[in-house]
């Protein structure tokens, strides 16, 4: 299995391209089964979990081929429509053909996404919302049994809270739907903005985008188009505060302006200074030690719960206690005693986390947990004395394109030993 060694010490300086972002792409692909013409995908990030979708797609019948950072999927014919727990279980996102399958072929049978490390993370919003859409719906052995023998119908969803897989999903099989189709209490995700953008540019007619009451009116077919991906705003704020971490001057090249503000509000509180341009994002961190600041994640636009993890690193070693408050996912503190093990301070209590600086981390053996947390090891490596290994690395590889070569790039001292394969569990994230 890889590990990824640190040497933390070094300060970052140049320039570090951002991908585009997975969160997108995953869903982007997904659309690709709703039409019988080719979908290509430009700002494609080169991940396993791409790499794990296409594997699925590919089962069901759609022809992919890929360039350097292109995906062209051709759904031509859906030759199976049933999804299998060896195909699904992974990746939690892989859920979203479901919708697809049944606008295309009327009948699905989709495996439940595998139990996963952070919280319950059921799928009850997605059914809930294909049922309004008239889907006849069983759950045998583990399997999503689905069925809408006259096709998707319009439908008036309200949904109790907001959950971005569960907006996506009813996105794409709405477009498909006899009749209008309005989603309350939708998600505003910059994602969710990207698919629907791409949705229409294949014919679809989706308004009220970027808002949370969409409203879909359904069209008979989708044609195919070209689509560039958005940048990822996950992997940007993660490289920002990295760089904030290690002090320097890094700028993030190939990303975009308004997806972090959040972000870069708390980043400027903490006493780091950050400039954003249309596509870059400079930061800049002298010798001073960090402010401390409080975070609570809330859905877009609020504070993203994938940087929680890195923020929390970045507090560590702030001049003082700061209080973080997961309310997106429950359980999802488990980066907090892998970075006690490299001389953080953190208590954990329920959904909040108390972090108080310490003046120095030190570099130990860790374990990531999952995708974004391990991530935050990597921040705390970074400035960790001596070596910090992470061990279970192919959550990162999940989710962060060419990380230690985007890192090293900068300066920082990191690298990959290399071991034998692992079939690697993961949470969907
Ligand atoms: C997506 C992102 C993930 C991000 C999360 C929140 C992808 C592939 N993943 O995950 O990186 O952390 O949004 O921004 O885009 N819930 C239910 N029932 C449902 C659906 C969700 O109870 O049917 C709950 C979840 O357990 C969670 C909350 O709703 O507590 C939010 O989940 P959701 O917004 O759906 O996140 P994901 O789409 O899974």
């Amino acid at each position: 299995m890889d590990r990824i060694a640190i040497r933390g010490g070094n300060r970052l300086f140049g320039d570090l391209p951002i991908s585009g972002a997975k969160n997108s792409a995953i869903k982007l692909m997904a659309a690709a089964l709703l039409s019988d013409q080719p979908l290509t995908l430009t700002n494609m990030p080169k991940l396993s979990d791409t790499r794990f979708l296409a594997a699925l797609l590919e089962s069901l019948g759609v022809e992919i081929g890929n360039g350097s950072d292109v995906m062209r999927l051709h759904a031509r014919e859906i030759t199976s429509t049933f999804a299998p727990y060896d195909r699904v279980r992974k990746m939690r996102a892989t859920f979203n053909v479901l919708g697809p399958l049944l606008a295309r072929r009327g009948e699905a049978k989709v495996s439940l996404p595998g139990g996963c490390t952070i919280g319950a993370r059921p799928v009850d919003l997605h059914l809930m919302a294909l049922e309004a859409m008239g889907v006849q719906i069983a759950l045998e052995e583990g399997y999503v049994l689905a069925r809408a023998r006259d096709g998707l119908k319009g439908a008036d969803v309200s949904f109790p809270f907001v959950s971005v897989g569960a907006t996506e999903h009813a996105l794409l099989a709405a477009t498909l739907a006899s009749g209008t189709t309005v989603l309350r209490n939708a998600a505003r995700e910059p994602e969710i903005g990207d698919l629907a953008h791409c949705l229409n540019a294949m014919g679809a007619r989706v308004s009220g985008i970027d808002t949370d009451t969409l409203v879909i009116e359904g069209v008979t077919s989708l044609r195919g188009t070209e689509w560039a991906v958005i940048p990822d705003r996950i992997e940007t704020g993660t490289y920002a505060l990295a760089a904030a971490m290690a002090g320097g001057e890094v700028t993030l090249t190939g990303t975009r302006a308004g997806l972090n503000d959040a972000l870069i509000g708390k980043m400027r509180e903490a006493g780091v200074e950050v400039d954003e341009g249309a596509d870059t994002l400079r930061v800049r961190r002298g010798e001073a030690r960090l402010r401390p600041v409080d975070v609570d994640t809330e859905v877009f636009p609020g504070f993203a719960t994938d940087l929680q993890a890195q923020f929390m690193a970045l507090m560590t070693v702030a001049d003082g206690e700061s209080v973080i408050r997961e309310h997106i996912f429950e359980n999802r503190f488990m980066h907090a005693p892998e970075l006690a093990r490299l001389g953080a301070d953190i208590a954990v209590h329920g959904g909040e986390a108390r972090v108080r600086g310490v003046e120095a981390l030190r570099g130990a053996e860790v374990m990531a947990t999952d995708l974004r947390a391990s991530v935050s090891l990597v921040i705390a490596g970074l400035v960790a004395e001596g070596e910090t290994t992470i061990g279970r690395v192919y959550h990162l590889d999940r989710g962060f394109e060419r990380l230690e070569a985007k890192l090293s790039g900068c300066g920082a001292d990191i690298r990959r030993l290399t071991g034998p394969e692992s079939s690697g569990e993961d949470d969907g994230h």
